[in-house]
């Protein structure tokens, strides 16, 4: 591999890669085309969920890159309409995927009103049954994230978000830190403006192009990243954040854009 991804552990000999490839809004051909060119590039983890449709593409790819199951994360997530459902939903992930387990489940959105909690119990059953490795949510804030732990004594390892710097929430990080909650932040690249001068000009101090300073900022705020890319080039550009740093000034400025 040529970059080797730092991992995040969730749970003992559950360990995350801080890099990983967004698949959203690509499915059939693409998805498939996609996700093995992004394991041929070196991700070793892959974010997918029940409403995108190519989880069996995505379990295809896996299974053609001949890499073994245990090298490469795998996150899928329930769709609110699917609380109550959650057995059966996990069932079709796992079949369309084609694998045992995954390695992290979320909760793709809130569900309904007085949901959230019977479906996080669910999560944990569905974990403790060794479908799952570890539970999360996405798109929580600390209040709904605090509810989970309240009730069940068991707190979300992840929580997935949209973060870029028009986005950043230092007081929302410091929540997740103290739960111990692994932030990862979503559309990055699509919530920022690329051609903010300010980004260029750190951009052209590292010889790197601007989605790679907005990429390596999260990872500086311990972010973990999940850009989507159909283009080999741009995922190996995406990896290759790993190759160099901000200095605190540049990420000062970052913050701020
Ligand atoms: N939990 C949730 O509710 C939620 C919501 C949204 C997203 N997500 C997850 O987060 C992932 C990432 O978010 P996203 O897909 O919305 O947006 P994103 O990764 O911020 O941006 C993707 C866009 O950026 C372009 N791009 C990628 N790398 C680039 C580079 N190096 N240079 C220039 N352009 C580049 C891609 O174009 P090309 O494909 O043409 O290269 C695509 O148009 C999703 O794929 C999904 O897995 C989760």
């Amino acid at each position: 591999m040529a970059h080797e991804i730092p991992a995040v552990e969730l749970a003992p000999g559950v360990n995350l890669p801080t890099i990983g490839f967004g698949t959203w809004q690509i499915t059939g051909r693409s998805a498939y085309e996609s996700a093995r060119a992004a394991l041929d590039a070196g991700y070793r983890h892959i974010d997918t969920a029940t409403m995108y449709g190519n989880e069996e593409e995505i379990g295809r790819a896996l299974r053609d890159s001949g890499l073994d199951r245990s090298e490469v994360f795998i996150t899928t997530k329930l769709p609110p309409s699917q609380a109550g459902k959650e057995r059966q939903t996990l069932d079709a992930s796992l079949k369309a995927l084609g694998v045992d387990f995954v390695d992290l489940w979320l909760i793709h959105w809130p569900p309904a009103r007085g949901r959230s909690l019977p479906t996080w119990v669910s999560f944990l059953e569905q974990r403790d049954a060794g479908r799952i490795r570890s539970a999360g949510v996405s798109n929580y804030d600390t209040a709904l994230v605090d509810e989970l732990i309240k009730e069940t004594g068991e707190t979300p390892v992840v929580n997935q978000v949209p973060w870029s710097p028009a986005q950043h929430d230092p007081r929302f990080l410091d929540d997740m830190r103290d739960r111990r909650v692994v932030v990862e932040g979503y559309s990055a690249l699509k919530n920022t403006p690329l051609d903010d001068p300010r980004l260029v000009k750190i951009a052209e101090a590292h010889g790197v192009t601007v989605p790679q300073v907005v990429l390596r900022w999260q990872l500086h705020h311990d972010v973990v990243i999940i850009p989507k890319s159909t283009h080999p080039e741009r995922m190996a550009q995406n990896l290759a954040v790993l190759e160099f740093s901000l200095t605190a000034d540049e990420i000062a400025t970052v913050n701020d854009v």
